[in-house]
């Protein structure tokens, strides 16, 4: 796939124009279409030894792409993931007029046009199956002077975008969706953007970033007030990229986060540290399976990512922070799992921006653990790739875990025996689900399989080969 991001002469010839256009065709071709499926099983194991590295940060990628696009000057990236998803947003930018390049493996270089420099892109910007491109893309587009048309597969099209449609209409941009505020969407920007104090009404970091980018291109100060804390990789790297952003207390609770309008965001190297989320598969793996030792370097653990790792030390996970350090303003550590016996706990509403990604993963852990554990205030997961509430209450159902679901929580009862395991789980083109249950066949009875593992491509390319070299099998069933 990375051939694709080389510039090369072909009939549309020379210069930056040419090389858009072959990029919008060769990644058409390469990205867009449709995946087919591909049965996985995974099959009990005894336990898990070794040492893996989790791949890069996909959150703290798509936002190194897009602000190394924003910036004038040359940015470097190392380390980042080269899922998808990212790759949708690689090939965005390249869209918008970036000369993006891969140099390899992890490596990249932007040459970025500048805030409210972009270009209007010459085809509909594609995004496959990644909500963070389209939600944070939608405010960079909306502060641009020019109409612009975004879509996505089967699972982002069924996702709500009226969430950044809100405010980033209240800033001045105008929008055309399908019924529900859904995608395929058309945004009229304008470079005349208002500046807004805008409350969250979900919490949600793709719509705070939404907003704070198409602060970018505005005169002023624009404001998001956040209730609940969410991950905060865009104000970082904000501010790395040398913006001004300034953070302080709400009278009515919460946080006030402020962008100035119009900075220079200047050109910076970037390490992207690796992903919790996608580190979470392994550690509970390991940790469900007694007798296992994995050790998972370079885990991404800023607060408000590693709630997963909290909730897992309460229900009594062994895991050990080894070398810990700061990678790109990002705390880092080696995660040391040993697998034991889990037990259940409850889970508050408050820590669940902290986990969202990651209780498909937690509610594995939990089946196999001794008692239940409750997740409670997780409306949200019914908003992601596919409803995660529902699609990890059917996988539970289709392997003998007993668990109650409701319109906000999860309930899953263990016995702290292998869970029977046996069913065949339907991922809805979600990755998360796919590699989760994949997860619980290696802790059940028997084995477990995914009608669809491809999706898993978008997030944690190699997935399996990491998983294999623990010594865990999974195969094409
Ligand atoms: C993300 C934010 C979260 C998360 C998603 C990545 C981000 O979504 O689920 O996988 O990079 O900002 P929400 O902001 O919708 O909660």
């Amino acid at each position: 796939m990375s051939r694709a991001f080389h510039p090369v002469k072909t009939k549309f010839g020379h210069g930056r124009r040419a090389r858009r256009r072959i990029f919008a065709v060769v990644w058409r071709t390469e990205l867009s279409a449709a995946h087919a499926p591909v049965k996985l099983v995974a099959r009990p194991a005894v336990s898990l030894q070794g040492r893996v590295r989790a791949p890069g940060d996909k959150s703290i990628s798509h936002r190194a792409l897009m602000l190394g696009a924003l910036a004038l000057g040359e940015t470097s990236i190392e380390g980042l993931l080269e899922g998808e998803d990212v790759l949708r947003t690689a090939a965005a930018m390249r869209m918008l007029g970036a000369d993006v390049r891969h140099l390899g493996e992890g490596a990249w270089r932007i040459r970025g046009f500048g805030v409210g420099g972009g270009l209007q892109p010459d085809d509909v910007l594609d995004l496959g199956n990644s909500g963070t491109s389209a939600r944070l893309l939608s405010g960079i587009l909306a502060s641009h002077r020019f109409t612009s048309f975004m879509t996505g597969d089967g699972s982002l099209r069924r996702r709500p975008m009226q969430r950044v449609i809100d405010p980033l209409s209240r800033m001045g941009a105008r929008f055309e969706a399908r019924e529900g505020g859904r995608m395929p969407l058309a945004i009229v920007g304008t470079d005349e953007m208002v500046p807004i104090d805008y409350r969250l009404p979900v919490a949600s970091a793709q719509v705070k970033s939404a907003i704070l980018l198409a602060g970018l291109n505005t005169a002023g100060e624009t404001t998001v007030i956040e209730p609940e804390a969410t991950r905060d990789h865009t104000e970082r790297m904000l501010r790395h990229f040398g913006a001004e952003v300034r953070v302080a207390a709400d009278d009515g609770g919460g946080k006030r986060i402020t962008v100035v309008g119009w900075p220079e965001l200047k050109a910076r190297d970037i390490m992207v540290p690796g992903d919790p989320s996608s580190a979470a598969f392994a550690a509970v793996a390991a940790a469900v399976r007694p007798g296992s030792d994995v050790t998972i370097e370079n885990v991404g653990l800023n607060p408000l990512r590693a709630g997963l790792y909290r909730t897992l030390n309460e229900m009594g996970a062994e895991i050990g922070l080894e070398n810990q350090r700061d990678v790109g303003g990002e705390p880092v550590a080696d995660l040391r799992v040993r697998g034991s016996i889990l037990k259940g706990i409850d889970v508050p509403p408050d820590r669940a921006p902290t986990m969202i990604d990651e209780y498909p993963v937690l509610a594995v852990a939990a089946a196999c653990a001794t008692g239940t554990t409750r997740m409670l205030g997780v409306a949200e997961l019914r908003a992601k790739e596919s409803d995660r509430l529902a699609s990890v209450a059917a996988g539970l159902a289709a392997n003998g875990v007993k668990h109650d679901m409701g319109p906000d929580f999860l309930v899953v009862h263990g016995n702290g025996a292998p869970p029977p395991g046996g069913g065949v789980v339907a991922t809805h083109l979600d990755h998360r689900i796919a590699m989760s249950f994949l997860v619980l066949g290696l802790a059940s009875r028997q084995a477990v399989a995914v009608d669809d593992g491809s999706p898993i491509d978008t997030s944690f390319p190699g997935f399996a080969g990491l998983m294999h070299s623990l010594g865990a099998v999974i195969e094409a069933a």
